[in-house]
């Protein structure tokens, strides 16, 4: 990976949030043509769903909005927080656990909430976790999770100047 920029998007279950995470920016590297600029992932911190498909309702919600995800989820390793420039987690629940991670596996990865880059996040910096949630949840984070990959991108654009 070393000369790309790796991107890891971590969730809980890797079903809902981050691989959504993970189709939307990849959608933009590639509307950008940055494709070969990138390693782009999600996982999560556990392994309760590994093997699985995105959730259901997830997909329904990127498909109409012309998105195909593409995923099978699997838990976060020691070697993904050596590997990766950017651990882009979800809520502070993640990032407490990939933080620990990290110390435990001497990691170098940069951990990152999502919404630290959403213009309309005002204090709340979680993306509140939808699974056992309404049909509008998803609709909500969808959003979310695009305004804030736009703004990442934008960020990561800058700080290696391409
Ligand atoms: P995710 O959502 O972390 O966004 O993938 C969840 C998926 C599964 C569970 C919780 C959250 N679960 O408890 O199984």
């Amino acid at each position: 990976m070393s000369d790309r920029v790796g991107v890891l998007f971590v969730c809980l279950g890797n079903i809902c949030r981050s691989p959504l995470a993970e189709g939307v920016f990849r959608q933009l590297v590639s509307e950008a043509t940055l494709l070969d600029r990138f390693e782009i992932d999600s996982a999560g911190t556990t392994s309760y769903h590994a093997g699985s498909p995105p959730d259901g309702r997830t997909v329904t919600v990127a498909r109409r909005r012309g998105l195909v995800l593409e995923h099978a989820a699997r838990q976060i390793t020691e070697e993904d927080v050596r590997a990766y420039d950017y651990v882009v987690v979800m809520d502070a629940s993640n990032r407490a656990k990939v933080t620990r991670l990290v110390e435990r596996a001497s990691g170098t990865a940069e951990v990152r909430m999502l919404r630290e880059f959403d213009p309309e996040a005002h204090d709340e910096l979680d993306v509140p976790d939808p699974y056992f949630g309404g049909d509008d949840g998803f609709e909500d984070v969808h959003d979310m999770v695009e305004r804030s990959c736009r703004a990442l991108l934008n960020h990561i654009r800058e700080e290696h100047g391409f």
